[in-house]
């Protein structure tokens, strides 16, 4: 490998599990929050023919993608822009109350690392950005080239858990008065040249420090935390909302937003009955996360790491 080779086209992961999962069903709309190069969405139409889908992303490129790829759909598919941070809000501007079920599959696609002009990608130089929507929002080489050494560290060590996040941001400090930090490949030299930084186990030594800046510049854990709770929300009664994770941090906010929703009550252990008035949206359907069949981990990599996890809103009480 030269780290050169096209990661190639974007193969959704864990599609039987979100069709199991979501149970879709015939004549029920759902929204996909992450419509991306419209995997899911496409499994989701093709399983019923009159499910509709509501595919949102951040990304206009995913939306352009996805467009093409779900061109034989168009009568059953409404493509939009936005964040799921604000789903209630793209629902209510395309005149939606609730939806029978939603995904999320978290993070950056396989175009985001294949083009080396997103700045997404240590191993493919480019413009250090990694925004998913160049439309608005600091590039990563603002934050760079511009924060103190200390929320450098912080968010390399938050975001990263890097645990060489201190000696990373004195580097970078160090480097970026020489000359300002402005490419993915400089930036992932300097890293790996960090005392320490060796690569382990075939990881880059940047992978923890491009992680924590392309999750501080895109807002990701907030995004999530927000989406969570809206898109319980904004479920018809029965519907459910299942979300694929890619590393710890953001599998620990979903699995919290599932298990609060679940049980919101706020009372102390100690007193005998709920008085918070707090009532649970529903259940949490798996208990522990779906995880791709070794099969799968074989022949899409970038599975390996996927977690899915489900929550059903509570029926209507009659
Ligand atoms: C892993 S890809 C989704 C791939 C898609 N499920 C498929 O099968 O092709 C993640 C996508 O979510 C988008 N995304 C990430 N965070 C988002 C957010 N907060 N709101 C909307 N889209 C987001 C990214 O731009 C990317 O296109």
């Amino acid at each position: 490998m030269t780290g050169k080779e096209p990661i190639g086209p974007h193969v959704p992961v864990l599609v039987e599990e979100i069709l199991e999962g979501l149970r879709v069903r015939e004549g029920c709309v759902y929204l996909d929050g992450t419509v991306g190069a419209g995997g899911h969405c496409e499994a989701i139409l093709a399983s019923c023919r009159s499910a509709r889908v509501i595919g949102m992303d951040r990304d206009p490129s995913a939306l352009a993608a996805a467009r093409e790829r779900l061109e034989k759909y168009r009568d059953r598919v409404t493509l939009i822009h936005g964040n799921f941070r604000d789903l209630d809000e793209v629902l209510d501007s395309i005149e939606v109350a609730c939806v029978d079920g939603i995904i999320l599959d978290l993070g950056v696609s396989s175009m985001h690392l294949d083009l080396p002009e997103r700045g997404f990608s240590f191993l493919r130089n480019g413009p250090l950005d990694m925004r998913m929507d160049p439309s608005g929002g600091q590039p990563a080489w603002e934050i760079v080239n511009n924060w103190s050494a200390g929320d450098l560290a912080r968010i390399l060590f938050r975001f990263g858990e890097e645990k060489r996040a201190r000696d990373i941001a004195a580097a970078i400090v160090r480097e970026r008065k020489r000359e300002p930090i402005m490419t993915t490949g400089r930036l992932a030299e300097m890293v790996a040249a960090v005392p320490g930084m060796a690569k382990v186990r075939n990881i880059h030594p940047a992978t923890r420090t491009f992680q924590a800046l392309r999750i501080q510049v895109n807002g990701e854990l907030e995004a999530i935390e927000k989406g969570v709770v809206k898109g319980i929300e904004r479920l018809n009664p029965g519907g459910r909302m299942a979300v694929i994770s890619f590393h710890s941090l953001e599998d620990r906010i979903v699995k919290r937003g599932f298990r609060e929703a679940e049980n919101p009550c706020r009372c102390p252990r100690s007193l005998p009955m709920c008085v918070c008035g707090l009532q649970s949206l529903g259940r949490v359907v798996t208990r522990t996360p779906v995880i791709p069949s070794e099969r799968e981990k074989e022949t899409n990599p970038r599975s390996r790491s996927g977690k899915l996890r489900i929550f059903e809103k509570k029926e209507a009480s009659r």
